[in-house]
This record gives C-alpha cells, structure tokens and sequence, in this order.
C-alpha cells in the first residue's frame, strides 16, 4: 500500500503528463534531473511575471520584495540543512560550482606540495576534476579510496589512507551511477580525528533522507536545486563560518565588496563575500518552494516509496536473463545500474526510449566507476518517489523487446 497519494502527487507534476512518441511518458532519469511540482512554477512564474527585480540593490518596492524572497529561500535552505546561520549558506549554479569553490578558495589557500586530498573511486566527474587541477596548481596529491565488487566505499582502506598529510576529503553522500549510500558521518569523524577538512556531494543525497550538516559535522556541504524538484542553474554550498571567513572570494563583481579603489577593495560579509553579480534569484526563489514542498509530502514517506520501488525494480530487473546490475550495495538507494549481455547501453537506451522510457545510458560522468566494473558504460534507471510499479513494469517489458531485437 503506497504511504502517499500518488495520483494526487503525480498530477502536481505537468511533466509528469507528457507523451512521447504517442506512449504515456515512463521518466526514469531522475538521477539526471527532476521534475518540477506546480509549486515551484508558479514561484517562479511569479517572480518573472510580476515580481522581477534585482536583488540587494534598490530601494524601490519590487527590489524589495524580491530581496526578501531571495533572502527567504536562503533561509529555507538554511533550515532544510540545519545549518547555523544563513551566513553559511552560499548560492552557487550547481553542486559543480560549489566543489570548484571549495578546492579553488580553500585548497589553494591552505594547501601546499605533498599535502593529501582522499576522494572515493566512485566520485562524480566533478568531485574529482576540481581536486586535479587544485593538485597541478599546488602539488597536493590525490589518493583514492577503493570500492569492493558490490560497489561500496572500503572503509578499512580509507582508515589506511588516512594520515597527517590528509588535509581534505572529499566524498559523495550518495553515488549517482550505483546507488551505493556511504557511511558519511563515520568517514567525517575518522578525517577530523586526523585534522583534514571533509566535503560531502550530497547532489543525489537531498532527496534520500534528511540532511543536518551540525550533527554530520561536515565542513563543506554542497547540492543542485534540480535535483530536489527546483530549477537548474542554482546550488548550494554550506560550509562552517569559520572557514568560509577565513577563505577568499572565489569570483570578483558586484555584491560581494564592501568597497572599491583602485588602491584598495574590501570584501564584503559572509554569505555574499562568494556570490558574485546578479544571483539567479527566480531559481533560488524556485529552490525555496521545491524545499517547502519537500518538507510537505515529507523525506520520511518519499523515503519509503522509493525503497518499495528499489526492492521492486531490483527484482523485476533480475528476472531478465543476462541483465547484471552494477552497484549492489547493502545500503543502496533508488539507482538501478545494469548491463545486458548482448546489448551496449546506448542501443538499449534508444530502444526503450521508443516505449516512452527515459532512462541514462553512458558513464554518468564516472568514468572510473565504469573502469572498476570492466563496463564501458551502464543503462541506469533512476527513480524518483512519484514513480510508480506500473513504470517499472513497461521498463521490464521494453528490455524484454530490446532482447528480442538483438537476440540477446
Ligand atoms: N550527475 C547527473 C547524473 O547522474 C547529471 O545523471
């Protein structure tokens, strides 16, 4: 029995409605991006209909206003991650910006030559690239943490990597590309023991389960909006006060000064000190509502639904001679990773998609992760609480024709 009224919830999704090639769309890709409630685009229809306005510079009544919205959705975000003060709430384009962020402000002040960043082998592409070039420009050193056959972090190994020299690490909460959820606050505790600084990717964790960054003790957390219901193009980065004071901006502009000469520039206070000229303000605008309506249905009863349909999926996959999943950790959430005999991923992709199944064939910016599974690429269904078994079950049917097809 579903915890939550889907069909209620499913209409609340426009796109939700959308029909691809004349077949009712089956959108398993929530991994890549989510869907938006109509919350989240009336906020923002809102602001750009009636309410645009730049923020944190005029006094007129509409600069107001949207000040006090924008300003709002940061405190939102503030109390979605529980974080201290909403000065330690800095708006970014993306999980990605936020990482460059970190190891460009932080790693290249306070890290020099043979200094250690850990990250895991399942990282995102951009919780790896930024850490290689902060190493090319300081001669810090990278070491990587393995992951066992079922995809999961080894912590034993990680405890051995960990040194004096360690001065940051650097791990995802949830991987995108094989579900795994990693033991983030023993990983946190184990850096600090060592005195390193610890960044947690929480892009695919937000929606996972609740997330307070003072009992974690993380000193850098960053998330997309677009993975959590709201729109593209803003992010978040949380990090301790004391270190974001202690950092330098990352991007020169307006807003984060206090004031300018050609002599002398002063920086302005925390959280504005990184967020350089005119913010995406519909967006975080839109990240506010996608939080509240979050916090509405509830994490815990999303939570649920999503773990019924793992426990489905997972079994309605294994049914399908030759189909083996990749990531199988014991603490998995809602990412269904596979590989067919007999098929490459991206025809796999192009036959379902003819069924109206939208599921992510390639390397999902882990290449790594495809090297340590000898697989050059995996089909993935990722699955977002509005989905339902029935979805599932034309994702079955559809790999079953795609089989018939190549005989496979
Ligand atoms: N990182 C996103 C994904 O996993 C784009 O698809």
């Amino acid at each position: 029995m579903p915890v939550l009224d889907l069909k209620k919830i499913r209409v609340n999704f426009p796109n939700l409605r959308a029909e691809i090639y004349g077949k009712p769309l089956v959108y398993l890709d929530n991994a890549a991006t989510t869907f938006k409630p109509t919350e989240v685009l009336h906020a923002m229809d809102h602001h750009f209909r009636r309410g645009t306005s730049n923020v944190h510079r005029g006094v007129h009544f509409l600069s107001e206003q949207a000040t006090a919205a924008f300003e709002n959705a940061r405190r939102q975000v503030k109390e979605f991650l529980n974080a201290r003060g909403v000065q330690e709430i800095i708006f970014t384009s993306g999980s990605t910006e936020s990482i460059n962020l970190v190891a460009q402000s932080y790693g290249r002040s306070f890290l020099k030559s043979g200094d250690e960043i850990i990250l895991s082998h399942m990282e995102h592409h951009s919780n790896i690239v930024p850490w290689q070039i902060l190493s090319s420009q300081t001669g810090a050193v990278i070491k990587v943490v393995p992951i066992n056959d079922a995809g999961e972090f080894i912590f034993e190994e990680y405890l051995k990597l960990l040194s004096p020299k360690t001065r940051i690490v650097s791990v995802v909460y949830v991987s995108n590309s094989l579900g795994t959820v990693n033991p983030v606050k023993k990983i946190i505790d184990a850096a600090h023991v060592k005195g390193a600084k610890v960044l947690i990717d929480a892009a695919q964790a937000v929606t996972h389960a609740p997330i307070d960054v003072q009992a974690l003790d993380c000193d850098f957390l960053v998330f997309s909006g677009h993975k959590i219901f709201g729109p593209t193009g803003i992010g978040v980065l949380y990090g301790k006060e004391a270190l974001l004071e202690k950092m330098p901006p990352f991007k020169g502009g307006g807003d984060m000064i206090k004031s300018v000469s050609f002599s002398k520039t002063t920086y302005n206070s925390l959280p504005y000190k990184f967020e350089a000229g005119t913010p995406a303000i519909a967006e975080a605008i839109g990240l506010g509502a996608a939080i509240e309506y979050v916090q509405a249905v509830g994490l815990g009863p999303m939570a649920t639904q999503k773990n019924e349909l793992l426990e489905y999926g997972t079994s309605v996959l294994c049914k399908i001679p030759g189909l083996r999943l990749i990531g199988t950790a014991k603490a998995k959430s809602s990412i269904l990773s596979f590989v067919i005999e007999g098929i490459h991923p991206h025809d796999l992709g192009t036959i379902v998609d003819e069924d109206g199944v939208a599921i992510r064939t390639g390397h999902h910016c882990t290449q790594p992760v495809m090297e340590r599974f000898k697989v050059p690429a995996t089909a993935r269904a990722s699955l977002a609480f509005y989905n339902t078994k029935e979805e599932l079950d034309v994702l079955a049917k559809s790999i079953k024709r795609a089989k018939d097809i190549f005989h496979a």
